[in-house]
Order: C-alpha cells, then sequence, then structure tokens
C-alpha cells in the first residue's frame, strides 16, 4: 500500500493553523474549560484507522482514474437526537442501494462514503440570530451549541466535543457491527422496501434491475460453485467537515510504522466553501494531514484559485488526494465548471470531480421553507457529466444530502411532494434532503446516465 505522500509538509505541525484566520470557529466563554475538553479528547482512541485511510485514498485514486465512482452521501447535520439504530440503519441502506443501482449503470464499482459519525459543526452566513428582537450566537451544530433559542442553549460549551466524538463514535461502532453481521447482504434485494416503484414512471427500470443483481450474484455463485459471502461485506467510510479546527487537531496523531500525520476523527475530511481562504487556517491543517481530502467548489472559484488549491493541497499532485466537490447550482454549472476543468487538465492536475447538485439549488417558498427540487438536481449533474465528459475529464462522484426516510424537503420527483407536502415531514434542523424515494429515483436515473456514457 501506498505510504510515499505521507511525508510532513515544510513549516506545518497540526498546530500551525493557530497562526492563520480561522473563520467559522465558535468563541468560547470559558477557554479552560475548553482546554480540558480538547485534552480528554487527545487521549482518547482514534475513531477510524490510518489503515482505512489509506484504502479509502486508494480507491479515490480509481475514481480520479475513472475505474471506480464515489458516493458521498447523508444529512447536512447529523444530530445527537438522531444517534439511534434506526436512523443509522437506514442511512446506511440508502447508501446501500443507492451504490448498487450505480454499480449496474456504471459497470464500475463504487465507493460509499457517508456524511455520518461527525457531521456536528456546521458553518453559518450570520454569527448571530435575532428573533422578537432578541440576539444570540447562531446555532453551529450539535458538537458546538444546541438550536433552541436561550443564551445557555446558544452559547458554545467545550463538554459537546466530547458528546459528539462519543456518538461518533457509537455511530460507526454501530455501523461497523451492522456490516459484520451482514447487514449489507446483497443477496436478497427483493426484500428491500420498494415501495414508490409501483407510483414510479421507472418503475420497469427498476424492478429489471433489482431482479439483476439477484442473478448475478446467483450466477457469479454457480460459477464458483459457493456462495459469495464477501459479497455481502461491503465498505463504508466517514466523512465531514472539517470545520472545528481543535477539535481536528485533538484528534490528528502519528501511528507507528507510517509517515505523516492522519486525522483520526474521520475518513474523508473535507473543507467548506465557507472556510476556503488559500490563506485561512483551514487550508494550513488539511494541507499537512495524510488522509484523502475534499473541498468545496463554488460559483467565486476563479481558475488561478482552483489551481492555487490544488497546489496547497496536494503539492505532490497524487491521484486520490484532492476531491473537488463542486457545486454551482444547475443554472450557474455551465458557466463556471469549463473554465476550472480546463485550467486543471491543462496543467495535469489530478482531481477527482465530484459534484453536489443540493448545495447551489436551494430556495426558500413563498411560505418561507428552504427547499430544493429534484428536477434541478438532476438538471446539474447531467450537465456536470456532459461538460465533464466534452472536456476530456470525467464526473468521478457525486453527493447528496439525503436521508433513508421519507420526509419532505425537497420538491419534486416520481412521488410528487409539492409545496403544500413540505410542512407535512419537514424535520431537517438546516439543509433540505432528498427523501429515501427521491434519493432512489435519483440514483435510477443517474445510473442511466452512467449507462449512456459508456455506449
Ligand atoms: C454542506 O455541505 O452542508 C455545506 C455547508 O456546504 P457548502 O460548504 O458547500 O456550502
Ligand atoms: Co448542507
Amino acid at each position: 500500500m501506498e505510504t510515499k505522500s505521507a511525508s510532513v509538509p515544510a513549516n506545518w505541525s497540526p498546530a500551525s493553523w493557530q497562526q492563520k484566520r480561522a473563520a467559522q470557529q465558535p468563541v468560547y466563554p470559558d477557554l479552560d474549560a475548553l482546554q480540558t475538553a480538547l485534552a480528554q479528547l487527545a487521549k482518547l482512541p482514534p475513531l477510524v484507522t490510518s489503515w482505512e485511510i489509506e484504502n479509502l485514498k486508494h480507491q479515490l485514486a480509481e475514481a480520479t482514474r475513472g475505474e471506480r465512482f464515489l458516493l458521498q452521501g447523508g444529512d447536512c447535520s447529523e444530530s445527537f437526537a438522531d444517534c439511534e439504530s434506526a436512523a443509522i440503519a437506514s442511512k446506511l441502506k440508502i447508501l446501500l442501494q443507492m451504490s448498487l443501482v450505480l454499480v449496474q449503470g456504471g459497470k464500475k464499482r463504487v465507493t460509499r462514503v457517508g456524511r455520518f459519525a461527525g457531521q456536528y459543526a456546521k458553518p453559518r452566513s450570520s454569527d448571530t440570530e435575532t428573533q422578537n428582537g432578541v440576539t444570540l450566537p447562531s446555532y453551529r451544530g450539535d458538537m458546538i451549541n444546541r438550536s433552541g433559542f436561550s443564551r445557555e442553549d446558544r452559547t458554545p460549551n467545550p463538554d459537546l466535543l466530547l458528546r459528539a466524538y462519543e456518538r461518533s463514535g457509537l455511530t460507526i461502532n454501530f455501523i461497523r457491527a451492522l456490516i459484520e453481521g451482514g447487514f449489507a447482504d446483497l443477496h436478497h434485494p427483493e426484500y428491500w422496501e420498494l415501495s414508490f416503484v409501483s407510483k414510479s414512471p421507472h418503475a420497469a427500470d427498476y424492478t429489471r434491475l433489482v431482479e439483476s443483481i439477484g442473478e448475478s450474484l446467483r450466477f457469479m455463485e454457480a460459477l464458483s460453485g459457493s456462495v459469495l459471502a464477501d459479497i455481502g461485506r461491503v465498505d463504508f467510510f466517514t466523512s465531514h467537515e472539517g470545520l472545528h479546527l481543535s477539535y481536528e487537531q485533538a484528534q490528528t496523531r502519528q501511528v507507528p510504522r507510517r509517515a505523516g500525520w492522519y486525522d483520526l476523527s474521520t475518513h474523508l475530511p473535507w473543507i467548506g466553501q465557507r472556510t476556503r481562504a488559500l490563506d485561512g487556517a483551514h487550508v494550513e491543517f488539511f494541507r499537512g494531514i495524510a488522509n484523502p481530502i475534499g473541498v468545496k467548489i463554488g460559483p467565486a472559484v476563479t481558475p488561478d484559485e482552483a489551481l492555487a488549491l490544488a497546489d496547497a493541497l496536494n503539492p505532490q499532485n497524487e491521484p486520490g488526494r484532492l476531491t473537488f466537490i463542486h457545486r454551482f447550482g444547475a443554472g450557474r454549472v455551465e458557466k463556471c465548471l469549463p473554465p476550472l476543468v480546463a485550467a486543471i487538465r491543462r496543467r495535469e492536475r489530478q482531481i477527482l470531480w465530484c459534484c453536489d447538485p443540493m448545495h447551489g439549488n436551494t430556495e426558500t417558498t413563498r411560505d418561507g421553507i428552504k427547499t430544493r427540487r429534484f428536477d434541478r438536481i438532476l438538471e446539474e449533474l447531467e450537465k456536470s457529466f456532459r461538460i465533464l465528459n466534452e472536456s476530456g475529464a470525467h464526473l468521478g462522484g457525486v453527493h447528496f444530502e439525503l436521508t433513508g426516510d421519507n420526509v419532505t424537503e425537497c420538491l419534486g420527483g416520481a412521488s410528487g411532494v409539492t409545496e403544500s407536502d413540505l410542512a407535512r415531514d419537514y424535520r431537517t434542523q438546516l439543509d433540505p434532503r432528498l427523501n429515501y424515494e427521491q434519493a432512489m429515483e435519483m440514483a435510477l436515473l443517474l445510473a442511466r446516465l452512467m449507462a449512456q456514457r459508456k455506449k
């Protein structure tokens, strides 16, 4: 396995980010309590291991070369209240089922990365929120403060860092146990909850696909003369926005027999759209860790900036190290994406292009509800596929906000969620997510796009 990349860059340490401007960090009233919590975090065992991280980097290198596809998805923000068995199992299930659909469409292996086991810190557009004349700090995710609107709720509390670490550990423990116990058994796709199929215009496609997964397995088992137990064991990796730098630093370690420093709070941390300043603390921290990393790329990023990010974050041009998670919006992707792809190709930089069709397509209804339209999400995906293909590159992954439950947060899809449905089961604390039916339908349409590209 590759380890040569994991050297430590010049003038870097896990704390060197502290010399730079760190956007979006909470202001703790009690700094001693913060230091106590961080000291505990620094002693607690890691949540993931360096060999899992290197395995993921290897898989992302394959995706960068077009041999694999990345499926990343989960909640906009996890909440402590949702750290329970049914919610975790349904997140795994939706990612697993979507990935199988994509395998069938793209005829390549799919790497599943959840936005889970640590997605507890959120950037906010305003530091404060005012309700009825009262102004309090904004809610910044369960790792930092609470969403209720009292001064106590909103005051950043360092103990929550430990609670977030523990919840992440509980989540990942349960995920590992489910996988070990055969949860992801592909032998019985016919047991999947497929009630949406009857309403869907893609019903025939979907039924055929599910049947063909079962058939392929039985065919391979007939060939090999044994039950393919290993196929039932699929990998899941974790990811979250590496926003809270003291938290990430506390989990950043050196490990025996490998060079470099690993952020062991997650496999794939990413830098958000609001914290990607080249001279900022996040880029400083991320440039030194050995994990594969992502950066959100929005409409304001110029080709020069994209190149500068690639140089700063992946100076050795290692495939699999750097994923650009682009999120322009269906209306802007045709203008924004081509110049970036051209610049990156001209300079032969190794980038995995992963489309986040969610964050550039958020809108507010007349009733003031934040939502996203299924058609706009699909449109950004379709355009990204085409643009990357036409410019000699390829779309190597997708990034969704989704849930395995049938919430009503995004509009459209075959089940036809309308504006008046939104109020019925709108649960997200922050961004609207595709529900189970919408996510499965999206996977099916995406698989169709992938299949067409192969012809
Ligand atoms: C997110 O992924 O939830 C998010 C805040 O995205 P972005 O940084 O792209 O705005
Ligand atoms: Co979001």
